[in-house]
């Protein structure tokens, strides 16, 4: 029997719920589940990165960076903006460490600016940039929260010849990366050596909107991508050598992840291959230690130069993996060899105020359920979600409805992870407040507290008190 929303409300207006559905029944019916809360010691967190809100791109010996380069060239950020203030944290990290505090989180991510430490990315350190890590860091500490330190959030030096064009890059970040955490260890229990592989490679080499906004032929994009591997595998081990023993060793990676369209046994197998197939020069290779036969096959002469020992670098096993998770890819199962077909987003596929973000909550759990069932990582964590909003201001408040919307739809799909028992750990909301979104400028804002970057005042939006109640109650509001 086919029954109208219409009906619906008639049947309920009739009946009271619970006989028509029995207690559990109710909530399934209108999408949710009786309990959303998350286990007891589950972490919550923001996450931020270095270029994006500490500004002082001069101040204490800091070097110049592939960013600081790319956004004063005219016309590659919107608005010819720039990360030369940013939120100025580089100054007021105190009172950013106190927005964590009102929120109750238990964790931070944030990231160092590698040519704070060495200002030419390799050679002599600078004392001053490792102790101002120092100093947020204890902050953090003494707040009561635990920081989850990422090595290269892609402010990359620019005295590096080549950048990650050149293999010499991935070396010089394990030695930085080894000092570092020879440095810090003693105060961060958790490194993650980059983020989000395919930004900094494809994004930036091969269609050329991030820095240094290249479009190279896809032999030298395979060769950047691998680089980008290297540089986190050899990063792997200088810090498991240099670091305090016990220091958990991941990476934030973005890999893409396909969704099932339908939740039956055949898309969901074809999401998985794809899943598997597509990031082969990512996450797969860092998960098995190889270039899988798919991946060589379909780049034929144009696949990466690997030397002797790269591979088993690149797999280094890890203490976790954590996922910026943010946009869906539809998968549906197909009648061709490989077995699947992506299904491209249109214009009618939701988005928020990002056009590339669009909003599909089920990349959450299959996220975590794909990756889980294909690598089996002892420990997850999410080490991005969140969204970009217009943000209007009125009467000093920022009522981020539709964010909202967004962080409890996607929590919602990471809770059903856990409850299923994948291994997610935490969550880290990107982000704690506006900051230099990239290519966007400030145009496009992800915080969870307003910016006003004339001023520099932080102002906490609705989505700031929902995230705050999320943390206090330990679960889904
Ligand atoms: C991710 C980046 C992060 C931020 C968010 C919106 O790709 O890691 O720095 O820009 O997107």
């Amino acid at each position: 029997m086919r029954i109208t929303r219409r009906q619906m409300g008639q049947a309920l207006g009739a009946a009271s719920a619970s006989t028509l559905f029995g207690t559990r029944g109710v909530a399934a019916a209108i999408g949710g589940s009786t309990n959303l809360s998350f286990p007891k010691d589950f972490r919550w967190g923001c996450a931020t990165a270095a270029y994006q809100i500490e500004g002082a791109v001069k101040e204490d010996g800091r070097g110049p960076t592939n960013w600081d380069v790319f956004s004063h060239t005219p016309g590659k950020v919107f608005g010819g903006h720039t990360g030369d203030v940013a939120d100025d944290s580089y100054h007021r990290y105190r009172e950013d460490t106190q927005l964590l505090k009102n929120l109750g989180v238990s964790s931070y991510r944030m990231s160092l600016a590698w040519s704070r430490i060495f200002p030419e990315g390799r050679g002599q350190p600078n004392p001053k940039g490792i102790d101002h890590y120092k100093r947020v860091i204890d902050n953090l500490l003494e707040n009561g929260i635990e920081p989850y330190v990422t090595l290269f959030h892609w402010d990359l030096p620019a005295a590096l010849p080549g950048g990650w064009q050149n293999r010499d890059t991935a070396s010089a970040f394990a030695d930085y990366a080894g000092y570092a955490a020879g440095a810090l260890s003693d105060r961060v229990k958790h490194f993650i050596t980059v983020n989000e592989l395919r930004c900094f490679t494809d994004l930036s080499h091969l269609q050329g909107i991030h820095a240094p906004g290249l479009k190279l032929p896809p032999a030298e994009v395979n060769q950047v991508r691998h680089h980008g591997v290297l540089a986190h595998g050899l990063g792997v081990q200088a810090i498991r050598a240099h670091a305090k023993a016990g220091t958990q060793v991941g990476i934030a990676d973005n890999t893409t992840v396909y969704v099932p369209v339908i939740e039956t046994a055949e898309h969901i197998a074809a999401a998985k291959k794809a899943t598997r197939e597509l990031n082969a020069m990512f996450l797969t290779a860092i998960m098995e230690g190889r270039y899988i036969d798919e991946y060589l096959a379909a780049e034929g002469a144009n696949a990466p130069r690997v030397q002797p020992g790269d591979m088993a670098a690149i797999g280094s096993p890890l203490d976790f993996l954590a996922l910026n998770i943010y946009a869906p890819e539809w998968v549906r199962a197909d009648a061709s060899p490989r077995g699947y077909a992506t299904i491209p987003h249109i214009a009618s596929s939701p988005h928020m105020a990002s056009p590339w973000l669009i909003v599909g909550p089920e990349v959450a759990y299959w996220g975590i359920r794909e990756v889980s069932e294909l690598w089996r990582p002892k420990v997850l964590y999410v080490s991005e979600n969140g969204a970009s909003a217009d943000d209007p201001i009125e009467n000093g408040r920022i009522d981020d409805a539709d964010r909202v919307m967004y962080l409890r739809n996607y929590i919602t799909q990471f809770h059903r992870a856990v409850s299923e028992g994948y291994p997610l750990k935490g969550y880290f909301l990107w982000s704690l407040m506006d900051n230099f979104e990239w290519a966007d400028g400030y145009s496009k804002r992800f915080g969870i507290h307003y910016v006003d970057f004339e001023t520099q005042k932080r102002i906490p939006k609705l989505s700031a008190a929902w995230y705050k109640e999320v943390i206090a109650r330990n679960s889904v509001v």
